[in-house]
Protein backbone atom coordinates (compact mmCIF):
# COMPACT_ATOMS: atom_id res chain seq x y z
CA UNK A 1 0.00 0.00 0.00
CA UNK A 2 1.44 3.64 -1.14
CA UNK A 3 1.69 6.05 2.35
CA UNK A 4 2.53 9.54 2.13
CA UNK A 5 3.84 11.10 4.69
CA UNK A 6 4.55 15.10 4.02
CA UNK A 7 6.83 16.74 6.47
CA UNK A 8 5.88 20.17 7.42
CA UNK A 9 6.80 20.31 10.90
CA UNK A 10 9.85 23.21 10.56
CA UNK A 11 9.43 26.83 11.96
CA UNK A 12 10.47 28.96 8.49
CA UNK A 13 12.25 31.38 10.52
CA UNK A 14 13.17 32.96 7.26
CA UNK A 15 9.63 33.88 6.21
CA UNK A 16 9.72 36.21 9.50
CA UNK A 17 6.13 35.85 9.92
CA UNK A 18 3.35 34.45 12.00
CA UNK A 19 1.78 32.00 9.91
CA UNK A 20 3.64 28.70 9.29
CA UNK A 21 5.53 28.35 6.16
CA UNK A 22 3.09 25.66 4.58
CA UNK A 23 0.18 27.94 5.56
CA UNK A 24 1.69 30.71 2.80
CA UNK A 25 -0.16 30.94 -0.25
CA UNK A 26 1.00 30.16 -3.85
CA UNK A 27 -1.43 30.08 -6.39
CA UNK A 28 -4.78 30.90 -4.46
CA UNK A 29 -3.73 27.79 -2.36
CA UNK A 30 -1.24 26.91 0.92
CA UNK A 31 1.93 25.46 0.06
CA UNK A 32 0.73 22.34 1.97
CA UNK A 33 -2.73 21.99 -0.45
CA UNK A 34 -0.55 22.04 -3.56
CA UNK A 35 1.98 18.89 -1.45
CA UNK A 36 -2.02 17.28 -0.40
CA UNK A 37 -3.28 17.41 -4.45
CA UNK A 38 -0.70 16.17 -5.81
CA UNK A 39 -0.29 13.45 -3.50
CA UNK A 40 -3.98 12.78 -4.34
CA UNK A 41 -3.40 12.22 -7.91
CA UNK A 42 -1.31 9.05 -6.82
CA UNK A 43 -4.31 7.68 -4.83
CA UNK A 44 -2.68 6.54 -1.86
CA UNK A 45 -4.22 3.96 1.32
CA UNK A 46 -3.19 7.20 3.34
CA UNK A 47 -1.49 10.59 3.68
CA UNK A 48 0.50 11.60 7.03
CA UNK A 49 1.29 15.13 7.41
CA UNK A 50 4.09 15.47 10.41
CA UNK A 51 3.19 18.75 11.86
CA UNK A 52 5.45 21.16 14.84
CA UNK A 53 5.61 24.60 14.82
CA UNK A 54 2.58 26.30 14.41
CA UNK A 55 1.02 22.60 14.02
CA UNK A 56 -2.80 23.30 15.30
CA UNK A 57 -3.00 26.36 12.89
CA UNK A 58 -1.78 23.71 9.98
CA UNK A 59 -4.40 21.72 10.57
CA UNK A 60 -7.05 24.20 11.39
CA UNK A 61 -6.43 25.11 7.99
CA UNK A 62 -6.86 21.97 6.21
CA UNK A 63 -9.65 20.58 7.36
CA UNK A 64 -9.29 17.63 4.44
CA UNK A 65 -10.47 14.06 6.12
CA UNK A 66 -8.27 11.96 4.77
CA UNK A 67 -5.36 13.43 6.24
CA UNK A 68 -4.03 11.35 9.27
CA UNK A 69 -1.57 13.86 11.79
CA UNK A 70 1.85 13.09 13.26
CA UNK A 71 3.32 15.31 15.68
CA UNK A 72 7.06 16.42 15.95
CA UNK A 73 6.78 18.72 19.23
CA UNK A 74 10.66 18.71 18.41
CA UNK A 75 12.50 19.58 15.22
CA UNK A 76 15.04 17.05 15.66
CA UNK A 77 15.86 16.41 12.14
CA UNK A 78 14.01 14.79 8.83
CA UNK A 79 14.84 11.39 10.42
CA UNK A 80 13.11 12.02 13.63
CA UNK A 81 9.96 13.51 11.37
CA UNK A 82 9.43 10.64 9.33
CA UNK A 83 9.79 8.50 12.60
CA UNK A 84 6.99 10.27 13.67
CA UNK A 85 4.82 9.01 10.87
CA UNK A 86 5.30 5.12 11.24
CA UNK A 87 2.90 3.76 13.03
CA UNK A 88 0.97 1.36 10.67
CA UNK A 89 3.43 1.04 8.40
CA UNK A 90 3.93 -2.39 7.33
CA UNK A 91 7.22 -4.54 4.97
CA UNK A 92 5.46 -4.38 1.97
CA UNK A 93 4.06 -0.79 1.82
CA UNK A 94 5.65 2.14 0.04
CA UNK A 95 6.23 5.16 1.87
CA UNK A 96 6.58 8.05 -0.16
CA UNK A 97 8.26 10.98 1.22
CA UNK A 98 7.04 14.76 0.40
CA UNK A 99 7.99 18.00 1.79
CA UNK A 100 5.41 20.35 2.83
CA UNK A 101 7.36 23.26 1.49
CA UNK A 102 7.79 21.87 -1.97
CA UNK A 103 4.71 22.76 -3.77
CA UNK A 104 5.08 22.36 -7.64
CA UNK A 105 6.32 18.71 -7.54
CA UNK A 106 4.52 17.02 -10.05
CA UNK A 107 2.58 13.86 -10.30
CA UNK A 108 4.08 12.00 -13.20
CA UNK A 109 7.49 12.78 -11.84
CA UNK A 110 6.46 10.67 -8.40
CA UNK A 111 4.70 8.17 -10.44
CA UNK A 112 8.23 7.64 -12.02
CA UNK A 113 10.20 7.68 -8.58
CA UNK A 114 7.19 4.52 -7.64
CA UNK A 115 8.02 2.96 -10.75
CA UNK A 116 12.04 2.82 -9.38
CA UNK A 117 10.70 1.85 -5.46
CA UNK A 118 9.32 -1.20 -7.63
CA UNK A 119 13.23 -2.49 -8.54
CA UNK A 120 15.05 -1.12 -5.49
CA UNK A 121 13.81 -1.09 -1.48
CA UNK A 122 14.66 3.06 -1.91
CA UNK A 123 14.40 4.95 -4.52
CA UNK A 124 15.20 9.16 -4.52
CA UNK A 125 14.54 12.00 -6.43
CA UNK A 126 17.73 13.98 -7.12
CA UNK A 127 18.43 17.37 -9.43
CA UNK A 128 21.16 18.67 -10.94
CA UNK A 129 21.87 22.07 -10.06
CA UNK A 130 24.09 25.28 -10.86
CA UNK A 131 23.91 25.61 -7.04
CA UNK A 132 24.45 23.26 -4.52
CA UNK A 133 25.29 24.90 -1.66
CA UNK A 134 23.19 23.87 1.14
CA UNK A 135 21.86 20.64 -0.64
CA UNK A 136 22.69 17.03 0.39
CA UNK A 137 25.12 15.83 -2.32
CA UNK A 138 24.58 12.66 -3.99
CA UNK A 139 27.85 10.46 -3.78
CA UNK A 140 28.20 7.72 -6.46
CA UNK A 141 30.67 5.06 -6.96
CA UNK A 142 32.87 4.65 -9.83
CA UNK A 143 29.94 2.60 -12.02
CA UNK A 144 27.05 5.08 -11.17
CA UNK A 145 25.79 3.53 -7.96
CA UNK A 146 24.87 5.73 -4.81
CA UNK A 147 26.84 5.16 -2.04
CA UNK A 148 25.43 8.20 0.02
CA UNK A 149 24.35 11.13 0.69
CA UNK A 150 26.57 13.89 2.55
CA UNK A 151 25.06 16.88 3.91
CA UNK A 152 26.72 20.17 3.09
CA UNK A 153 27.66 20.64 6.63
CA UNK A 154 29.52 17.31 6.77
CA UNK A 155 31.26 17.16 3.25
CA UNK A 156 34.14 18.04 2.11
CA UNK A 157 35.50 20.19 -0.55
CA UNK A 158 35.68 17.56 -3.22
CA UNK A 159 32.28 16.41 -2.53
CA UNK A 160 30.45 19.87 -2.30
CA UNK A 161 32.10 19.95 -5.94
CA UNK A 162 29.37 17.59 -6.60
CA UNK A 163 26.20 19.08 -8.52
CA UNK A 164 23.69 16.06 -8.13
CA UNK A 165 21.28 16.65 -5.12
CA UNK A 166 18.96 15.19 -2.51
CA UNK A 167 15.69 16.76 -3.02
CA UNK A 168 14.30 14.75 0.12
CA UNK A 169 11.95 13.62 -1.61
CA UNK A 170 11.88 9.65 -1.65
CA UNK A 171 10.22 6.35 -2.10
CA UNK A 172 10.87 3.51 0.43
CA UNK A 173 9.95 0.10 1.01
CA UNK A 174 8.25 -0.01 4.81
CA UNK A 175 10.06 -3.01 6.48
CA UNK A 176 13.25 -1.50 5.34
CA UNK A 177 12.47 2.51 5.97
CA UNK A 178 11.42 0.71 9.52
CA UNK A 179 14.60 -0.94 10.31
CA UNK A 180 17.15 1.94 8.99
CA UNK A 181 14.51 4.39 10.92
CA UNK A 182 15.70 2.56 14.14
CA UNK A 183 19.50 3.30 13.55
CA UNK A 184 19.84 6.76 12.93
CA UNK A 185 22.23 8.49 15.23
CA UNK A 186 22.98 12.14 15.60
CA UNK A 187 26.83 11.86 14.72
CA UNK A 188 26.76 14.83 12.38
CA UNK A 189 27.61 18.27 12.37
CA UNK A 190 23.83 19.45 12.92
CA UNK A 191 23.44 16.96 15.61
CA UNK A 192 20.04 16.10 13.88
CA UNK A 193 18.31 12.42 12.92
CA UNK A 194 19.30 12.68 8.89
CA UNK A 195 16.71 10.88 6.83
CA UNK A 196 19.54 10.52 4.49
CA UNK A 197 21.42 8.29 6.35
CA UNK A 198 19.04 5.42 5.21
CA UNK A 199 21.19 5.74 2.13
CA UNK A 200 24.34 4.32 3.82
CA UNK A 201 22.06 1.86 5.32
CA UNK A 202 20.72 0.44 2.25
CA UNK A 203 24.40 0.31 0.84
CA UNK A 204 25.50 -1.62 3.47
CA UNK A 205 23.06 -4.11 2.82
CA UNK A 206 24.09 -4.44 -0.21
CA UNK A 207 21.20 -2.99 -1.40
CA UNK A 208 21.20 -0.48 -4.82
CA UNK A 209 19.61 2.62 -4.71
CA UNK A 210 17.10 3.73 -7.41
CA UNK A 211 17.24 7.10 -8.75
CA UNK A 212 15.32 9.43 -10.64
CA UNK A 213 16.50 12.48 -12.00
CA UNK A 214 14.24 15.78 -12.25
CA UNK A 215 14.34 17.72 -15.38
CA UNK A 216 12.37 21.07 -14.27
CA UNK A 217 14.32 22.04 -11.04
CA UNK A 218 11.33 24.47 -10.40
CA UNK A 219 9.70 20.78 -8.98
CA UNK A 220 11.97 20.39 -5.97
CA UNK A 221 11.92 23.73 -5.02
CA UNK A 222 11.57 24.72 -1.41
CA UNK A 223 10.22 27.61 -0.11
CA UNK A 224 12.50 29.21 2.42
CA UNK A 225 11.66 33.31 1.71
CA UNK A 226 9.33 35.38 0.81
CA UNK A 227 11.84 35.74 -2.25
CA UNK A 228 11.43 32.24 -3.04
CA UNK A 229 7.26 32.37 -2.70
CA UNK A 230 7.53 34.82 -5.16
CA UNK A 231 9.52 33.26 -7.64
CA UNK A 232 7.61 30.20 -6.99
CA UNK A 233 4.28 32.00 -7.90
CA UNK A 234 6.02 32.91 -10.82
CA UNK A 235 6.66 29.56 -11.84
CA UNK A 236 3.56 28.16 -11.28
CA UNK A 237 1.60 30.86 -13.01
CA UNK A 238 3.69 29.80 -15.65
CA UNK A 239 3.30 26.48 -15.92
CA UNK A 240 -1.01 27.31 -15.66
CA UNK A 241 -0.52 29.74 -18.77
CA UNK A 242 1.36 27.07 -20.78
CA UNK A 243 -1.73 24.19 -19.85
CA UNK A 244 -4.39 27.01 -20.60
CA UNK A 245 -2.58 27.89 -23.77
CA UNK A 246 -2.25 24.45 -24.61
CA UNK A 247 -5.76 24.07 -24.23
CA UNK A 248 -6.62 26.85 -27.00
CA UNK A 249 -6.27 30.06 -25.16
CA UNK A 250 -4.74 33.00 -26.60
CA UNK A 251 -2.85 34.92 -23.98
CA UNK A 252 -1.95 38.04 -24.79
CA UNK A 253 0.85 37.90 -22.40
CA UNK A 254 2.00 34.23 -20.73
CA UNK A 255 3.54 36.36 -17.79
CA UNK A 256 0.72 38.14 -17.16
CA UNK A 257 -2.14 36.23 -15.83
CA UNK A 258 -2.61 35.29 -12.40
CA UNK A 259 -4.85 32.26 -11.78
CA UNK A 260 -5.49 31.77 -8.08
CA UNK A 261 -7.72 28.19 -7.87
CA UNK A 262 -9.14 26.74 -10.94
CA UNK A 263 -9.60 28.22 -14.59
CA UNK A 264 -11.66 25.62 -16.56
CA UNK A 265 -11.76 26.71 -20.35
CA UNK A 266 -12.95 26.14 -23.63
CA UNK A 267 -11.95 26.83 -27.03
CA UNK A 268 -10.61 29.96 -28.87
CA UNK A 269 -10.47 32.13 -25.66
CA UNK A 270 -9.05 35.53 -25.03
CA UNK A 271 -7.10 36.80 -22.21
CA UNK A 272 -5.70 40.13 -22.05
CA UNK A 273 -2.67 41.22 -19.57
CA UNK A 274 -3.32 41.91 -15.94
CA UNK A 275 -6.11 39.99 -15.47
CA UNK A 276 -6.40 37.31 -12.12
CA UNK A 277 -8.73 34.81 -11.66
CA UNK A 278 -9.59 33.53 -8.37
CA UNK A 279 -11.78 30.55 -7.01
CA UNK A 280 -13.76 28.07 -9.60
CA UNK A 281 -13.81 30.15 -12.84
CA UNK A 282 -15.15 28.23 -16.07
CA UNK A 283 -14.85 30.21 -19.41
CA UNK A 284 -16.68 29.01 -22.84
CA UNK A 285 -16.12 28.90 -25.94
CA UNK A 286 -14.58 32.00 -27.46
CA UNK A 287 -14.97 34.18 -24.73
CA UNK A 288 -13.05 37.53 -24.43
CA UNK A 289 -11.64 38.81 -21.12
CA UNK A 290 -10.03 42.46 -21.61
CA UNK A 291 -7.49 43.68 -19.81
CA UNK A 292 -7.08 44.27 -16.01
CA UNK A 293 -10.24 42.15 -15.28
CA UNK A 294 -10.41 40.57 -12.02
CA UNK A 295 -12.75 37.67 -11.98
CA UNK A 296 -13.68 35.33 -8.94
CA UNK A 297 -16.18 32.03 -9.01
CA UNK A 298 -18.03 32.90 -12.16
CA UNK A 299 -19.56 31.04 -14.96
CA UNK A 300 -19.08 32.99 -18.45
CA UNK A 301 -21.13 31.61 -21.38
CA UNK A 302 -19.64 31.13 -24.58
CA UNK A 303 -19.07 34.28 -26.89
CA UNK A 304 -19.33 36.68 -23.73
CA UNK A 305 -17.21 39.70 -23.75
CA UNK A 306 -15.87 41.18 -20.70
CA UNK A 307 -14.41 43.95 -21.15
CA UNK A 308 -11.58 46.09 -19.36
CA UNK A 309 -11.26 46.62 -16.20
CA UNK A 310 -14.12 44.84 -14.61
CA UNK A 311 -14.49 42.62 -11.80
CA UNK A 312 -16.92 39.99 -11.24
CA UNK A 313 -17.91 37.94 -8.19
CA UNK A 314 -20.23 34.81 -8.59
CA UNK A 315 -21.58 35.55 -11.53
CA UNK A 316 -23.17 33.56 -14.44
CA UNK A 317 -23.47 34.71 -17.31
CA UNK A 318 -24.80 32.97 -20.39
CA UNK A 319 -24.06 33.45 -24.20
CA UNK A 320 -23.22 36.35 -26.11
CA UNK A 321 -23.34 38.74 -22.93
CA UNK A 322 -21.34 41.81 -22.65
CA UNK A 323 -19.48 43.29 -19.40
CA UNK A 324 -17.73 46.10 -18.78
CA UNK A 325 -15.49 48.19 -19.41
CA UNK A 326 -15.68 49.13 -15.38
CA UNK A 327 -18.49 47.15 -14.64
CA UNK A 328 -19.25 45.18 -11.37
CA UNK A 329 -21.10 41.71 -10.96
CA UNK A 330 -21.61 40.89 -7.46
CA UNK A 331 -22.59 37.32 -6.14
CA UNK A 332 -25.81 35.86 -7.48
CA UNK A 333 -25.63 38.47 -10.45
CA UNK A 334 -27.20 35.95 -13.47
CA UNK A 335 -27.38 37.51 -17.01
CA UNK A 336 -29.82 36.34 -19.92
CA UNK A 337 -28.08 36.01 -23.41
CA UNK A 338 -26.95 38.79 -25.48
CA UNK A 339 -27.61 40.65 -22.15
CA UNK A 340 -25.43 44.13 -21.77
CA UNK A 341 -23.92 45.53 -18.72
CA UNK A 342 -21.73 48.99 -19.23
CA UNK A 343 -19.61 51.17 -17.38
CA UNK A 344 -19.90 52.54 -13.64
CA UNK A 345 -22.71 49.58 -12.67
CA UNK A 346 -22.91 47.52 -10.07
CA UNK A 347 -25.37 44.86 -10.12
CA UNK A 348 -26.20 42.33 -7.17
CA UNK A 349 -28.23 39.44 -6.86
CA UNK A 350 -30.39 39.96 -9.77
CA UNK A 351 -31.03 38.41 -12.72
CA UNK A 352 -31.18 40.69 -16.12
CA UNK A 353 -33.28 38.89 -18.96
CA UNK A 354 -31.87 38.43 -22.77
CA UNK A 355 -31.05 41.30 -24.42
CA UNK A 356 -31.70 43.37 -21.39
CA UNK A 357 -29.27 46.59 -21.56
CA UNK A 358 -28.07 48.66 -18.33
CA UNK A 359 -25.60 50.29 -19.98
CA UNK A 360 -24.20 53.09 -17.76
CA UNK A 361 -24.14 54.45 -13.76
CA UNK A 362 -26.73 52.21 -12.28
CA UNK A 363 -26.90 49.85 -9.44
CA UNK A 364 -29.71 47.26 -9.92
CA UNK A 365 -29.60 44.79 -6.41
CA UNK A 366 -31.90 42.27 -5.35
CA UNK A 367 -34.22 42.50 -8.64
CA UNK A 368 -35.87 40.42 -11.25
CA UNK A 369 -35.51 42.29 -14.90
CA UNK A 370 -37.30 40.53 -17.82
CA UNK A 371 -35.97 40.32 -21.84
CA UNK A 372 -35.41 43.17 -23.67
CA UNK A 373 -35.50 45.57 -21.10
CA UNK A 374 -33.56 49.03 -20.96
CA UNK A 375 -32.23 50.80 -18.12
CA UNK A 376 -31.20 53.97 -18.60
CA UNK A 377 -28.40 55.65 -17.18
CA UNK A 378 -28.06 56.55 -13.11
CA UNK A 379 -31.38 54.23 -12.48
CA UNK A 380 -30.87 52.88 -8.87
CA UNK A 381 -32.97 50.06 -7.39
CA UNK A 382 -33.05 51.33 -3.67
CA UNK A 383 -33.24 48.06 -2.11
CA UNK A 384 -32.32 48.77 1.40
CA UNK A 385 -34.65 50.80 4.00
CA UNK A 386 -31.75 50.43 6.50
CA UNK A 387 -32.74 47.45 8.33
CA UNK A 388 -33.98 44.94 5.42
CA UNK A 389 -33.77 44.40 1.67
CA UNK A 390 -36.86 44.27 -0.45
CA UNK A 391 -37.14 42.76 -4.21
CA UNK A 392 -37.47 44.79 -7.46
CA UNK A 393 -39.40 43.03 -10.30
CA UNK A 394 -39.21 44.11 -13.84
CA UNK A 395 -41.36 42.67 -16.82
CA UNK A 396 -40.57 42.02 -20.49
CA UNK A 397 -39.51 45.20 -22.79
CA UNK A 398 -39.71 47.55 -19.79
CA UNK A 399 -38.20 51.16 -20.60
CA UNK A 400 -36.78 52.74 -17.43
CA UNK A 401 -36.08 56.34 -18.12
CA UNK A 402 -32.71 57.82 -17.10
CA UNK A 403 -32.16 58.96 -13.16
CA UNK A 404 -34.93 56.73 -11.64
CA UNK A 405 -35.06 55.35 -8.29
CA UNK A 406 -37.40 52.11 -7.99
CA UNK A 407 -38.29 52.27 -3.97
CA UNK A 408 -38.64 48.51 -2.96
CA UNK A 409 -40.37 46.16 -2.78
CA UNK A 410 -41.81 47.86 -6.17
CA UNK A 411 -43.18 45.65 -9.30
CA UNK A 412 -42.59 46.90 -12.77
CA UNK A 413 -45.37 45.61 -15.36
CA UNK A 414 -44.43 43.91 -18.99
CA UNK A 415 -44.05 47.03 -21.65
CA UNK A 416 -44.64 49.84 -19.12
CA UNK A 417 -42.34 52.96 -19.61
CA UNK A 418 -40.99 54.50 -16.74
CA UNK A 419 -40.44 58.56 -17.42
CA UNK A 420 -36.58 59.86 -16.74
CA UNK A 421 -36.17 61.56 -13.61
CA UNK A 422 -39.03 59.48 -12.08
CA UNK A 423 -39.25 58.29 -7.99
CA UNK A 424 -40.81 54.94 -8.23
CA UNK A 425 -42.83 54.19 -5.12
CA UNK A 426 -46.22 52.29 -6.10
CA UNK A 427 -46.47 48.95 -8.63
CA UNK A 428 -46.35 50.04 -12.24
CA UNK A 429 -49.21 48.22 -13.92
CA UNK A 430 -48.08 46.41 -17.70
CA UNK A 431 -47.78 49.00 -20.56
CA UNK A 432 -49.04 52.43 -19.01
CA UNK A 433 -46.16 55.10 -18.52
CA UNK A 434 -45.32 56.24 -15.33
CA UNK A 435 -43.65 59.04 -14.15
CA UNK A 436 -43.00 61.19 -11.14
CA UNK A 437 -41.52 64.07 -11.39
CA UNK A 438 -43.13 67.98 -10.05
CA UNK A 439 -43.91 70.04 -13.27
CA UNK A 440 -41.11 72.04 -14.47
CA UNK A 441 -42.02 75.79 -13.64
CA UNK A 442 -39.63 79.40 -14.63
CA UNK A 443 -39.27 81.99 -12.62
CA UNK A 444 -38.47 85.19 -14.43
CA UNK A 445 -38.28 87.86 -11.31
CA UNK A 446 -35.42 85.23 -9.60
CA UNK A 447 -32.24 86.23 -9.47
CA UNK A 448 -28.94 84.50 -7.97
CA UNK A 449 -27.82 85.47 -4.51
CA UNK A 450 -25.52 87.70 -4.30
CA UNK A 451 -25.89 89.07 -8.27
CA UNK A 452 -26.18 92.85 -8.23
CA UNK A 453 -28.05 95.42 -10.27
CA UNK A 454 -25.56 97.10 -12.71
CA UNK A 455 -28.05 100.22 -13.63
C1 LIG B 1 17.11 18.18 3.69
C2 LIG B 1 17.99 16.98 3.35
C3 LIG B 1 18.97 17.39 2.25
C4 LIG B 1 18.22 17.91 1.04
C5 LIG B 1 17.29 19.03 1.44
C6 LIG B 1 16.42 19.41 0.30
C7 LIG B 1 18.25 15.73 5.39
C8 LIG B 1 19.10 15.43 6.55
N1 LIG B 1 18.72 16.58 4.52
O1 LIG B 1 17.92 19.22 4.19
O2 LIG B 1 19.76 16.26 1.86
O3 LIG B 1 19.13 18.35 0.06
O4 LIG B 1 16.43 18.61 2.52
O5 LIG B 1 15.72 20.57 0.64
O6 LIG B 1 17.17 15.17 5.26
N2 LIG B 1 11.44 18.99 8.73
C9 LIG B 1 10.61 18.54 9.72
N3 LIG B 1 11.15 18.21 10.93
C10 LIG B 1 12.47 18.32 11.17
C11 LIG B 1 13.31 18.78 10.16
C12 LIG B 1 12.77 19.11 8.94
O7 LIG B 1 9.40 18.43 9.53
O8 LIG B 1 12.87 17.99 12.30
C13 LIG B 1 10.86 19.35 7.44
C14 LIG B 1 10.96 20.83 7.14
O9 LIG B 1 9.77 21.48 7.56
C15 LIG B 1 11.10 20.84 5.64
C16 LIG B 1 11.80 19.53 5.33
O10 LIG B 1 11.60 18.69 6.45
O11 LIG B 1 9.85 20.82 4.99
C17 LIG B 1 13.27 19.71 5.04
O12 LIG B 1 13.89 20.32 6.14
P1 LIG B 1 15.04 21.37 5.93
O13 LIG B 1 15.60 21.70 7.26
O14 LIG B 1 14.58 22.44 5.04
O15 LIG B 1 16.09 20.54 5.06
P2 LIG B 1 17.52 20.07 5.49
O16 LIG B 1 17.40 19.15 6.67
O17 LIG B 1 18.39 21.22 5.61
CA1 LIG C 1 17.68 21.23 8.79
Amino acid sequence: MLKVVILAAGRGTRMRSARPKVLHALAGRSLLAHVLDTARMLDPAEMRVVVGHGGEKVQAATPDEDIVWCWQHEQRGTGHAVQQAMAGVAEGDRVLVLYGDVPLIRDVTLRDLLVAAEQAPLALLTAVVDDPAGYGRILRDAEGHVRAIREHKDATEAERAVREINTGIMAVEGGALLRWLDQLDTDNAQGELYLTDIVEMAVAEGQTVGTVTVRDDREVAGVNTRGQLADLERAAQRREAEWLMNQGVTLADPARIDVRGHLLVGQDIFVDVNCVFEGTVRLGDGVQIEAGCVIRDCVIGPGVRVKAHSVLEGARIAEGAQVGPFARLRPGTELGPEARIGNFVEIKQATIGAASKVNHLSYVGDAEVGRDVNIGAGTITCNYDGARKHRTLIGDDVFVGSDTQLIAPVSVGSGATIGAGSTITRDVRPGVLALSRPRQVERPEWKRPGYRDED
